[in-house]
């Protein structure tokens, strides 16, 4: 039986250190407040909101919420961001993805400050990220990181492949485990004998948005197996990008859907509230 990589335990151990560390800053006077932007109905995003929120109020960190109707322009939205950016009460601003479709993600990102972009989605920040320079870490890929860390997966000269190239996962994720002195490789829905490629890898890190996409026959023995995917499947339940029930006897370890990835990305997020209060002060 593989390792269950368990992301509920290991953020909640997270919380709660950074809950001290929360408390700290609030002896010396200092309190921390993120704003947390919606534009829209989208019924997964309210969930995700909700969860921030109810993340930053275990951890004490106040959150204002400002949910705008989908009809809301690009420009009061970008009103809205120049007005958070000035006010000094904020120190974390989040805009949930994805924008209503007559909004241009870009201009949105580039318009937060970049000292108050805790989601790590600035291009000021990604170039950071590249160069290895400290600043804010986009949430999912850094919460990886810290799952198979806090599991003692060894991490070092191990070959590493991910299956998916966004720009929220893909991309900062190869970038991080580059970090980690893994041998990296990228793939995606194009490559040629994806199978063949995924077999490579002592740590498969599936980010593909397809469900039960990695079979068994993707999978090396033994290798650790990450699944960021997360989809309603028409009997209720959720799935992820990885079918659990045929990859799990082969794996050395795996994350499960739901309690895996999922719990990590609010987590970090909550740590990167922590990391802008560092970040403005300097
Ligand atoms: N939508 C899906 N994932 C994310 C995320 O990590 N941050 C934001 N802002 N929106 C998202």
């Amino acid at each position: 039986m593989a390792i269950l990589i368990d992301g509920k335990k290991i953020s909640t151990d997270i919380k709660d250190e950074l809950k001290v560390e929360v408390a700290k800053y609030k002896e010396q006077g200092i309190k921390i407040t993120m704003a947390v932007v919606k534009v829209g109905e989208d019924p997964a995003s309210a969930v995700y909101v909700r969860n921030k929120q109810k993340a930053c109020e275990y951890i004490g960190i106040d959150s204002v919420a400002y949910e705008l109707p989908e009809e809301t322009s690009e420009e009061e939205l970008l009103e809205l961001i120049d007005k958070l950016n000035k006010d000094d009460v904020i120190n974390g601003i989040l805009v949930q993805l994805p924008l209503p479709k007559h909004m241009n993600e870009d201009i949105i990102l580039d318009a937060i400050d970049s000292k108050k972009d805790v989601d790590g989605f600035h291009p000021n920040n990604v170039g950071k990220m590249m160069v290895g320079k400290e600043t804010f870490l986009p949430c999912t890929p850094a919460g990886i990181v810290e799952l198979l860390k806090r599991t003692n997966i060894e991490l070092e000269g191990k070959e590493c492949v991910v299956i998916g190239r966004s720009n929220i996962v893909g991309k900062p994720m190869s970038m991080l485990m580059l970090k980690e002195n893994c041998t990296v490789t990228i793939c995606h829905s194009r490559t040629k004998d994806l199978k063949e490629v995924a077999r490579r890898a002592d740590i498969l890190i599936v980010a593909i948005g397809k469900p039960k996409f990695v079979t068994a026959d993707f999978v090396k023995d033994g290798a650790t197996v990450i699944d960021v995917g997360i989809h309603r499947m028409e009997n209720g339940k959720l799935c992820g990008d990885v079918d659990f029930e045929q990859v799990e006897p082969k794996a050395y370890a795996i994350t499960p859907v739901p309690g895996g990835v999922g719990p990590m990305t609010v987590t970090m997020l909550m740590a990167n509230c922590l990391r802008s209060v560092e970040l403005q002060n300097r």
